[in-house]
């Protein structure tokens, strides 16, 4: 006869958990970061629509901090999508506690298979590693283009170590290369 344990985490011990995982990755702190931040933030606050109502999805959550400040910038629920169920479940728990002002509507699946069915977005957003983790990036593109409604916009920020020719602001600091581009349906 074989024991079973069960497990049982609360939602603090997996929020601490988080928190400490965030707190010691280098990166997270490291100038390079800092850069990043800044430049995807100045090139997609300049873009983003004044015009209300606004369907906004994200792609690609991670830390998520990146969700948190969109729904700040815009004063409105993101949609945030993700296809790891930790990442999702966390990010919904955290800012559930944190009481961000607009919490997302969070959705795990993975872009490459279809996404969003037939949902459709004013504004489509994807930065950082997001692009370059999905794999197939042409089938990435086709997804996230095609959840874009007619005279919305697809924006891009890819972090690498090679600019994508088609971008059209491309900045670097060292080895590390940011490669923007907008999509107008
Ligand atoms: C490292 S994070 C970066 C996220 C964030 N935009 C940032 O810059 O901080 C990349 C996230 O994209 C998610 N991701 C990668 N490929 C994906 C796909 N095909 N569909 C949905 N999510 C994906 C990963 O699960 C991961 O949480």
């Amino acid at each position: 006869m074989s024991a079973s344990v069960v497990l049982v985490v609360t939602e603090d011990e997996e929020l601490l958990a988080h928190y400490v995982r965030c707190g010691a990755e280098a990166w997270n702190v490291s100038l390079e970061a800092a850069w990043l931040d800044f430049e995807m933030r100045a090139w997609v606050q300049l873009r983003l629509p004044a015009r209300r109502p606004l369907d906004v999805c994200n792609i690609g959550i991670g830390v998520g901090t990146w969700d948190d400040w969109l729904g700040h910038v815009l004063d409105l629920s993101i949609v945030s999508v993700d296809r790891d169920p930790g990442v999702c479940r966390v990010f919904e728990l955290r800012q559930r506690r944190e009481r961000h002002p607009h919490p997302a509507t969070v959705v795990c699946v993975d872009v490459l298979d279809g996404m969003l069915g037939r949902q459709r977005f004013d504004l489509v957003i994807s930065v950082g590693s997001t692009l370059r983790e999905a794999g197939d990036r042409s089938q990435f593109l086709r997804m996230s283009r095609a959840s874009v409604r007619p005279g919305g916009v697809l924006l891009l920020a890819e972090v690498g170590m090679g600019a994508s020719p088609e971008a059209e602001t491309v900045k670097r600091l060292g080895d590390l290369w940011l490669a923007c581009t907008s999509f107008n349906e």
